[in-house]
């Protein structure tokens, strides 16, 4: 599962292992800060676990090596068991001032940080990248063997550059490059895999040791399953019916109360409904009346009230 701010949290990896097929997870990426000066509720929420919670990495992201190694340092004494540190991440305000995707920018100063935050550790060390800062320097290539060389553990590759956004598709013969310029450091690949036909077209295109999979998650938290079966070659399951996706949706919700308390969790909760809404049959105005909703309890009668259930979900 590939880490997403706003979505990654206990209560929506408890959801994925429950319903198969997904190995490791990660947090949502995390500013070092956050973690060594912070304290509260945020830092509690954000690090919130649990022992079906593995394997569990968490993500870093921050411009320098002096920072990253005090987020990870930090970490490791408090119980992570593998760090992550995010190249990637094209947002302005974290990639315009040198994290994330700025990083790309600067491949050598990615391959020192790289350095330096493995050296930090003893903890396995993962990188995520895009496949550039933009078409012109696609230096995934460039940077794959130096990252391999540094001891990273694996390297995590988005095949779309840090201009592209989430525009586009994301390139799977680029990333197939990148698995081939390394010796023996798994490459995972990420971008657009949303189903187990794409995920077989996938991995026979970019020949990956492992695949990760983010926005397809979240409307559909079963396709690991899916994905894991296709990929062993067994039958498909059939699909969830919109009565199986509620009781999911409400245990997922059950746990974000506990997360986040009974109020806040239920307006955090508004989001995964357009989510769900293929899923669950919603159309649009049952979707906007659902996001309506005030109080935890209200979801499932809300939901049977605006639809009737028991249809099968359109794989
Ligand atoms: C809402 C959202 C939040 C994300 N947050 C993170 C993050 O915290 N760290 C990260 O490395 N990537 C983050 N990503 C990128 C995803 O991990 C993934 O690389 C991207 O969505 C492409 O994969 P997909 O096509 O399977 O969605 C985020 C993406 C989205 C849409």
């Amino acid at each position: 599962m590939a880490p997403m701010a706003g979505y990654t949290d206990v209560a929506f990896r408890l959801l994925l292992r429950r319903l198969g097929g997904v190995g490791l997870t990660f947090t949502e990426m995390l500013h070092p800060r956050t973690l060594v000066g912070g304290g509260g509720k945020r830092r509690r929420q954000l690090l919130a676990t649990d022992p079906a919670d593995v394997p569990l990495g968490h993500q870093i992201y921050g411009p320098s090596a002096d920072l990253l190694i005090q987020g990870a340092r930090w970490l490791q004494d408090n119980g992570a068991t593998l760090i992550d540190i995010n190249m990637g991440c094209p947002q302005k305000k974290i990639a315009g001032v040198g994290s994330g995707a700025g990083l790309l920018r600067d491949p050598e100063r990615a391959v020192r940080i790289a350095e330096a935050v493995v050296k930090s550790v003893t903890l396995p060390v993962t990188i995520k990248i895009r496949l550039g800062w933009d078409p012109e320097s696609p230096v995934a290539e460039w940077l794959a063997p130096r990252f391999e060389a540094a001891g990273v553990a694996a390297l995590t590759v988005h095949g779309r550059t840090r201009s592209q956004g989430f525009t586009g598709t994301a390139d799977w013969e680029a990333i197939g490059r990148v698995v081939r310029v390394v010796k023996t450091m798994p490459v995972i690949g990420n971008g657009d895999v949303v189903s187990p036909a794409k995920a077989l077209e996938f991995m026979q295109n970019a020949g990956c040791a492992g695949l990760m999979i983010g926005r397809g998650a979240l409307k559909r938290p079963w396709v690991f399953r899916d994905i894991a079966r296709a990929l062993a070659g067994e039958p498909p399951c059939l699909p969830p019916t919109p009565d199986d996706v509620v009781e999911w949706a409400e245990e997922q919700l059950e746990r974000m109360k506990e997360l986040y308390g009974e109020k806040p969790a239920i307006l955090l909760f508004r989001k995964w409904i357009p989510q769900y809404a293929p899923a669950l049959k919603l159309n649009r105005e049952n979707m906007v009346a659902l996001l309506q909703l005030t109080e935890p309890e209200e979801f499932r009668d809300k939901f049977r009230l605006l639809t009737g259930s028991g249809k099968t979900v359109a794989d």
